[in-house]
């Protein structure tokens, strides 16, 4: 077996351990009633004399005076003799006894393969009694599937460490450190620009920990209203507040209980929330609103932002012992324009993954693309590239992707970068500018067509491509 077969295994036993540990609470509620007066016991032989009986409560009827003698005769509409004939046992069929419905269970008792007595056992003085039971059940089961439902939506890891694809010898140490950071229990603070894959080293974190069967639960501070935030965290019970679910909800980290949540824009947290969140991460407990059940809380934290918190404690926007709980083991995610040599491989990478979700054949980087790619300072991280690609992909016809297939302030940005860098070689400069001008009046005359354009100039058409992408230029803008 694929050791990823033995981890789904595993995943799928763990989940069943969870429907399992829950049931057992309805299970507990039927055990109150079976404590209860209304179950009964009949023993009897194969000719169906009684053995044991213990129906005195439920029937009035003392054991010393039926032991021996036929179970037709004591207890009505009886089939323990037939269940002994056909050895079959028969499951919560319903019998009528001194006029009252009841819930009954025959199983034959077997030795060596023979049938050699049965139990009878009734459970309930009257169907009724099974109402609030069944009541009972249904609301929990209720809560129960609101619980799965929720879990399994949005709170699994998606992606592991290996999804992170780096050369760069920076990241590959930050995944170092977030390996160990998996092992040990502590708060991991992560600090990275937005689309630095932050939230892939939080899944990372929690696939590779014990906890990797709980859930992942991720909240995003940003993205939920200050008023909505603390419901969101802690849950409410029913009614709390006026607008509440009537059946109340569960709070984010009481549904990451056992494995872990990541507090995503941390930086973004109101002052107050950020208050109340501390004194829940020190007590390691806390209160559904309008609760008064103190839950215990088990749970391993991963905060997140693209602010320097450091800076926001100066402003007095973060606490500042909250950040001391927070930033227990720190993972600074650098920039995509700080690992410039990343791009050829999350590129190459990204194309064969993008084309095969768009159903389109994977495509070329043209080398003058590359360059662009590469002089690019990248403000929305390995996102942005991820966008940038998928959108040439959705653009080229042909087997390769060319500056023209980028968006155009890329194309603009990077012209412009090269020529201000080379401001001082005047004639460069002069040259350039010439030639670009040139090969836009080409490409107007050619109406666009690249083959005719390189020959009204006179070069060879690979040439002309090799020139479009140095200058950067869009000919689809021209
Ligand atoms: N190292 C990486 N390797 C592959 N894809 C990455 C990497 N870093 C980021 N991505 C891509 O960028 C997207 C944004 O990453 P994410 O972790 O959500 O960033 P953040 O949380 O820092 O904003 C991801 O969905 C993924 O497509
Ligand atoms: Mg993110």
């Amino acid at each position: 077996m694929e050791s990823k077969d033995i981890l789904n295994k595993t995943k799928e036993e763990e989940a069943i351990q969870y429907e399992l540990k829950k049931l057992a609470q309805s299970l507990d509620v039927m055990k109150d009633i079976l404590d209860h007066e209304y179950q009964g016991m009949v023993l009897v032989d194969t000719e169906g004399k009684i053995l044991k009986f213990n129906y005195e409560k439920l029937m009035g009827i003392k054991e010393k005076d039926v032991i021996g003698r036929h179970v037709d005769e004591v207890i009505d509409n009886t089939r323990l003799p037939i269940v002994i004939k056909t050895g079959k046992k028969e499951i919560n069929d319903i019998q009528k006894i001194q006029g009252k419905d009841m819930i009954a269970t025959r199983i034959p008792v077997v030795k060596d393969g023979k049938v050699i007595g049965a139990i009878g056992s009734v459970v309930f003085k009257d169907v009724r009694e099974l109402k609030p039971l069944i009541q009972r059940i249904e609301t929990f089961e209720k809560t129960f599937n609101k619980y799965k439902g929720e879990i399994k939506k949005m709170h699994e890891a998606t992606y592991s460490f290996d999804h992170i694809i780096t050369q760069s010898k920076r990241m590959n140490h930050l995944k170092e450190v977030a390996k160990r950071a998996a092992e040990s229990n502590s708060t991991v603070l992560i600090q990275g620009e937005s689309g630095t894959g932050k939230e892939y080293f939080a899944h990372g974190i929690h696939k590779a920990s014990h906890r990797r069967y709980g859930a992942f639960v991720r909240i995003n501070c940003a993205a939920i209203p200050k008023e909505l935030l603390e419901a969101e965290l802690f849950g409410y019970e029913e009614g709390a507040f006026t607008g509440a679910k009537k059946e109340g909800k569960l709070g984010k980290l009481e549904i990451a209980n056992g494995g872990t949540v990541l507090l995503d824009e941390i930086g973004t947290m109101p002052l107050e929330m950020q208050a109340k969140l501390l004194r829940v991460l020190e007590e390691r407990e806390f209160e559904r609103i309008g609760g008064t059940e103190r839950i215990g809380l088990d749970i391993r934290v991963i905060a997140s932002t693209n602010e320097e918190l450091e800076e926001a404690i100066v402003k007095g926007k973060f606490r500042q012992d909250l950040y001391y709980r927070l930033n227990v083991i720190r993972i600074n995610v650098p920039p995509l324009r700080e690992r410039l040599d990343d791009i050829p491989l999350l590129t190459r990478h990204m194309i064969k993954d993008l084309s095969n979700r768009i159903g389109v054949d994977s495509k070329e980087i043209a080398p003058e693309t590359m360059d662009i790619l590469q002089s690019y300072s990248w403000p929305g991280n390995v996102r942005e590239l991820r966008n940038v690609l998928e959108s040439a992909l959705n653009l080229v016809k042909g087997k390769v992707i060319y500056p023209e297939h980028l968006p155009e302030h890329m194309v603009q940005h990077s012209c412009k970068e090269k020529i201000n860098a080379e401001e001082g070689l005047l004639l460069k400069d002069i040259v350039a500018q010439a030639e670009i001008k040139a090969i836009k009046e080409a490409l107007r005359k050619a109406k666009g067509s690249r083959t005719e354009a390189a020959k009204m100039l006179g070069i060879h058409r690979t040439a002309l491509y090799k020139k479009l992408g140095a200058y950067g230029l869009d000919i689809t803008k021209l």
